[in-house]
């Protein structure tokens, strides 16, 4: 971040929790090229129809910009449930739902509500490494679980973990970020159990993903499950990454819970309007997930027969090596104008499913980068 030319403090100067400091802050690049496949978003721009109806809905919600928002967020949520009831093959109610300004405020709201201070999180990792970093930023311990070689979780080393740490909050990714794959129901069951045997404790399934995936949603293991939580988000099937709308589903208890920590008009009446917008448009915006779905495929099939080691991949993105310099095939898809991501995990780097083009565009440089690693 640029400072004024007089800055002589750094953030080490200010007296910070000792667990911020010589930390820096989470953030993928940004960069100025032409292909841009590093953060997992929907390439789609949201359809000219929407947008209109965007603006009719924001127009409405402008002239009441002088009152605080529906603090509940009643209309809304009552539209979230009704679309998890329709695609995720469980009835939710209102009562079941909660929204909050991505799915990342989600989280956090869960880690106050149910971790903090002499409390811990655990998840299985390499994955989403916001719930660590959320964990930190709520003073919640975090552990590592270990997954196995082939990035999915390795059950018994999961459970033995989960009856060691007693951890207050379990997550569990699925699909998984940044590896893609999906975690089976019955794993996630028995994750649930051996949760409850230890502690018992919350287990949140982050399924950010699930719209992409060849499963169902892990909706009904909500029933009868009152420490399960389902976390999702507008940010990817949606096409709604700037919008920053996520939300959960779980028992209602957890929704009257999480209003003890959140902050009283969390979410905007302009982003309950625009989110309201996209809903309306449900089946179109599952219309572009059908297109990446068949993308991401071709990716997968594609990498395979170039010579990359791929991970399975239920999500927009996959995973693909193995390289011996990371950073530098990371550097040499770059100079062809297409940014991916690497994400720490050892000789691996990911690449967000884009339109046909981007992807024509990233698997001519993966390609050419395939020869020069072979040469
Ligand atoms: C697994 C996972 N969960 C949550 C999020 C955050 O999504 P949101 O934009 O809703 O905060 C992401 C974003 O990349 C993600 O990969």
């Amino acid at each position: 971040m640029e400072g004024t030319d007089d800055q002589v403090t750094g953030i080490d100067d200010l007296p910070v929790r000792d667990e911020l400091r010589g930390k820096s802050p989470y953030g993928a690049p940004q960069l100025d090229v032409p292909v841009r496949l590093n953060t997992n978003e929907n390439p789609y721009p949201l359809p000219e129809p929407l947008v209109e109806r965007i603006a009719e809905r924001v127009r409405e919600a402008a002239r009441n910009l002088n009152r605080y928002p529906d603090r509940d967020a009643v209309q809304l949520r009552t539209e979230l449930a009704k679309y998890l009831t329709k695609t995720g093959h469980y009835a939710l109610g209102t009562e079941n739902v909660w929204a909050a300004n991505g799915s990342n405020e989600v989280i956090q709201q869960l880690l106050q509500t149910f971790g903090g201070p002499g409390r811990t999180a655990i998840g299985f990792e390499p994955s989403y490494s916001m719930h660590a970093l959320i964990a930190r930023g709520t003073g919640t311990g975090w552990i590592s679980g270990p997954r196995g070689a082939d990035f999915t979780i390795d059950l018994p080393a999961a459970e033995r973990a989960i009856a060691e740490h007693k951890p207050d909050v379990v997550f569990i990714t699925t699909p998984n970020n940044p590896t893609g794959n999906a975690v089976p129901p019955e794993t996630v069951l028995a994750l649930y159990d051996a949760a409850q045997a230890a502690k018992p404790s919350m287990v949140v399934v982050d399924e950010a993903y699930i719209e992409f995936s060849h499963g169902d949603s892990l909706l009904p293991l909500l029933k009868g499950r009152p420490n399960l939580v389902i976390s999702r988000t507008m940010s990817k099937a949606f096409g709604a990454a700037g919008l920053r709308l996520g939300y959960l589903a779980a028992d209602p208890a957890v929704v009257d819970a999480v209003q003890l920590v959140r902050l009283p008009y969390h979410l905007s009446a302009v982003t309950q309007a625009t989110a309201l917008a996209a809903l309306e448009h449900t089946d179109t915006l599952l219309g572009y997930v059908e297109q990446l779905k068949t993308e991401r495929d071709r990716l997968v099939t594609e990498l395979r027969a170039i010579g990359y080691d791929v991970t399975e991949s239920d999500a927009n993105f996959v995973q693909f090596g193995r390289f011996t310099d990371t950073q530098a095939a990371w550097r040499r898809i770059l100079d062809h104008g297409v940014l991916v991501r690497d994400n720490g995990v050892p000789g691996r780097l990911r690449v967000s499913a884009g339109t046909p083009e981007e992807n024509d565009a990233f698997l001519d440089a993966v390609r050419d980068l395939k020869k020069e690693l072979d040469a």
